[in-house]
């Protein structure tokens, strides 16, 4: 049977390192207690000017470079993100072009923290129905244009100003947001093999829209008219709004159900996975997760430590790592699993 199989993958992460200590001089926060609560312990931030589409680029080139791809051989690439360059156009086309790629179809899809997921069956179905061998998919992310606040310079220890009251007080009301995400990419290259039994073996993606709005956008729509207007970004209606609880309970209700699904229409046990990578929201969901599914530490890798929540760039970024490191070796099984805004959330079988 025809399947779509990662053949490589590469990673950008911004070189501004972001420490909790760091946020704690612009908010009223504690190392202690994101890392308690999240397992965040760092993040990285762009330099003003980088687009998410740039991390996609310098994250694509390496993954095709890895995989021994040329340019000239991709016929399709889908670009996951919920953080583009521009209302419009996507990042799609903005990579096909920076990166040199022939007038190929581009898609853009925004399936927030499982956009990868969504990303990988997309790319699969066309690879099995013969409209593509090749397809580039990316996954990046810029949040840190989400942050509330102007206080850059005393954030970075580049300025003696700290904010005022007003600022701080501003900065905090978004707190439990805020310190959970990070800015990153990462890319990888599928391309169509015949009969060896790797690529992705099965998935699972569901969506429902009903609590839509326990994690959103307010304001910057086009359910309003203007879509962006001064009250808006008063109130911060463009920054995104979210019930961290009612999260933090369905991603991992949700997380555990599609795992479940995909392990047992396959007969597959968690024994027989050498890998498990969970998107990274909240390192507490993801222990959960584990525990309800009996999944030991060994066979699980994190990176919300170093990146915190990354969204579409995550699952790749995971990939990335351990395929760079040995930890996910040609043959070996993975379980891919994702929960986000939308709410969107699913699983995948992947056979490295
Ligand atoms: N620093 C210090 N205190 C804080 C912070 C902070 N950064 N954030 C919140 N607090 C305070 C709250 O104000 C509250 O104070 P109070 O008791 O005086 O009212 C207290 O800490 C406890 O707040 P809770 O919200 O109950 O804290 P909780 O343990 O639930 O952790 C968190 C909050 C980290 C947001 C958690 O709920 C979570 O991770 N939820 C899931 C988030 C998630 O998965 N998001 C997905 C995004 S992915 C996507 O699709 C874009």
């Amino acid at each position: 049977m025809m399947r779509a199989v990662i053949v490589g993958s590469g990673s950008e992460i911004p070189p501004r390192l972001v420490t909790n200590a760091m946020l704690s001089r612009i908010m009223d926060t504690t190392d202690e207690w994101i890392r308690e609560r999240s397992g965040v312990e760092s993040r990285h931030y762009v330099e003003p000017g980088t687009a998410t589409s740039d991390l996609g680029v310098a994250a694509a080139a390496r993954a095709l470079e890895r995989a021994g791809v040329a340019k000239d051989e991709v016929d399709l690439v889908v670009f996951a993100t919920m953080t583009p360059d521009h209302y419009f156009p996507g990042c799609s086309s903005l990579l096909q072009t920076k990166l040199g790629l022939r007038q190929v179809p581009c898609f853009d899809i925004r399936q927030q923290c499982t956009g990868f997921l969504y990303g990988l069956q997309l790319a699969d179905a066309q690879i099995r129905s013969g409209m593509a061998r090749t397809v580039l998919l990316v996954g990046a992310e810029i949040h840190s244009g989400f942050m509330p606040w102007s206080c850059w310079d005393y954030l970075y220890g580049l300025s003696d100003t700290p904010p005022t009251p007003e600022e701080h007080a501003w900065n905090t009301r978004f707190r439990h947001l805020t310190v959970l995400f990070g800015d990153g990419g990462a890319a990888v290259v599928l391309k169509a093999a015949e009969g060896d039994g790797r690529g992705l073996l099965d998935s699972a993606l569901h969506s429902d829209g009903a609590d839509y709005d326990k994690l959103y956008v307010p304001g910057a729509g086009f359910k309003q008219r203007p879509y962006v207007s001064e009250e808006q970004i008063r109130r911060g209606d463009h920054i995104p709004s979210m019930d961290g609880r009612y999260v933090f309970k369905t991603a991992t209700q949700r997380m555990s159900e599609v795992a479940r699904e995909v392990l047992d229409r396959n007969g597959v046990a968690v024994k027989d996975l050498a890998l498990v990578l969970m998107h990274q929201a909240n390192k507490r969901i993801n222990e959960h997760v584990q525990k309800i599914l009996g999944i030991d530490d060994g066979r699980v890798l994190h990176n919300i430590q170093k990146y915190g929540n990354t969204t579409a760039a995550t699952i790749p970024l995971l990939w990335d790592e351990a395929a760079r490191t040995g930890r996910l070796r040609p043959g070996d099984l993975a379980l891919l699993v994702a929960f986000g805004a939308g709410m969107n959330w699913g699983a995948t079988l992947v056979r490295a």
